[in-house]
């Protein structure tokens, strides 16, 4: 079988070196890839945001199957262009993208059908928001409706904050239409678990749980990123939560987005925070998270192709999904100045030394005139090592990343310290 994978991050990477374990496919492409994909599938040079080049490409070259990995294309509707083209493929359609492309559609989905997730108020007016926001409990956490790359959501200490926050966004065009309207919502604490599942719209396998590091620097210190790391499984979520997920948060998003008439097929990722009050759902996002997947999708011990294809044909009962028992730890190598300013066309050395005790998927890389494999990105590569226990896991990747070097590489120090500590208390 053809298979096309949309997208060219280390996510894809992931999904695209599962996939190769199948041996129902014979052929992988991916658009539009990057430098480390290229060793694994045939890049098509097309952007992911070009779907309807896309849709056209995959049914003019007979793809039996196409899985879209990136929020902009799911958002876009890629699957529903997909499917008028006879192609079956792995992601919600445009209206069940909505949980993720719409934060002000995923909030008023949990309020009308009881979804324990953060006291809210949505505004359109800018001098509405402003009212409220004046006089809101702090911190007060500010989000722009729509996608944002993860950094439209800004935790406000103060009210003046909160203020230049909903001002920024509502006027000031930072996010462009993302950041029309608003919502703002109720502060919450407690330890962050993402866990992302697959899902047939009625049936849902949860994955192994894991825990992403957003912050740029050690400790949990700097800029939010869209992920600086990723330990699996999340100590944080104990069987107990797990059940109380299921019972509370999984079943009744899915029974509720049915119900809305828009049934979710695909990977539904959960970000949750495990409040004094019960676990709270923080975001849904309508695919694999970037890096959870690179942690996640190694423990994958099942076929990965026959439960995407699955989850399209509304068979997910019928198929196994098992995790091996161990542990992984994802350290993500980034360009110096990640998440703002930052220099590329770094010659990576190492990689082949690192890939003999890890699995290196590539992020931000391109393959130069002479042949080196340089850096292109903010995130250039995830470095994923498995092992029997958490420690064992943290200390190969990091063995692992040592071996590989680029000018001005930031890594973070301590990825899976944080999980560690819950596991000594
Ligand atoms: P999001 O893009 O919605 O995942 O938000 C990014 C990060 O902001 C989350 O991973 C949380 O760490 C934090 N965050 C979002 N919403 C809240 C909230 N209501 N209370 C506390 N922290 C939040
Ligand atoms: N790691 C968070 C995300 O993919 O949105």
């Amino acid at each position: 079988m053809k298979v096309l994978v949309v997208g060219g991050g280390g996510r894809e990477h992931a999904i695209i070196k599962k996939l190769k374990e199948s041996r129902e496919i014979s052929q992988l492409y991916c658009a539009p890839g990057n430098g480390g994909i290229a060793a694994d599938a045939t890049c098509v040079p097309i952007k992911s945001t070009e779907v309807e080049k896309l849709a056209a490409w995959a049914a003019e070259n007979q793809m039996d199957y196409v899985v879209v990995a990136q929020d902009d294309p799911l958002c876009m509707g890629l699957v529903d262009l997909l499917r008028q083209e006879g192609i079956p493929a792995f992601g919600p359609d445009r209206l069940a993208a909505r949980i993720e492309g719409s934060k002000v559609f995923a909030k008023n989905l949990m309020k009308k059908y009881g979804i324990p997730t953060a006291a809210y108020q949505t505004f359109e007016e800018l001098d509405k928001a402003l009212a409220y926001v004046k006089t809101a409990k702090c911190p007060v956490v500010v989000k722009a409706d729509g996608l944002a790359l993860g950094k439209g959501v800004l935790i406000c200490m103060t009210n003046a904050e909160a203020e230049a926050a909903v001002t920024d966004m509502m006027a000031g065009g930072r996010f462009g239409l993302s950041g029309s309207r608003v919502v703002v919502e109720e502060f919450l604490e407690g330890p962050e678990v993402s866990v992302l599942a697959f899902t047939d719209g009625t049936t849902l396998r949860p994955m192994v749980s894991s825990m992403d590091h957003k912050r740029a620097l050690d400790g949990d210190e700097g800029l939010n990123t869209g992920g600086m790391g990723v330990i699996a499984p999340n100590p944080y979520y104990t069987p107990e939560v797990a059940e109380r997920c299921m019972r509370e948060i999984f079943l009744p998003t899915l029974q509720a987005m049915r119900a809305e008439g828009c049934p979710f097929h695909g990977c539904l990722y959960f970000g949750l925070m495990i409040t004094a009050d019960g676990p709270k759902v923080i975001e849904y996002n309508c695919r694999f998270g970037d890096p959870e997947a690179q942690a996640v999708l190694p423990l994958l011990q099942s076929d990965l192709f026959s439960i995407m294809r699955a989850t399209t044909s509304e068979t997910l009962d019928q198929v196994e999904v098992a995790f091996s028992s161990g542990a992984s730890c994802c350290v993500i190598l980034a360009s110096g100045g990640y998440p703002q300013k930052y220099e590329t066309g770094k010659v990576i050395s190492g990689l082949d030394e690192a890939a003999q005790t890890a699995c290196v998927y590539h992020a931000g890389t391109r393959r130069s005139e002479n042949g080196d494999i340089v850096t292109a990105g903010g995130r250039v590569l995830a470095v994923t090592a498995v092992a029997g226990s958490l420690p064992q896991a943290i200390e190969a990747s990091y063995a692992a990343a040592g071996k590989i070097s680029f000018d001005q590489l930031h890594r973070r120090s301590d990825i899976g310290a944080r999980a560690m500590k819950a596991y000594q208390a």
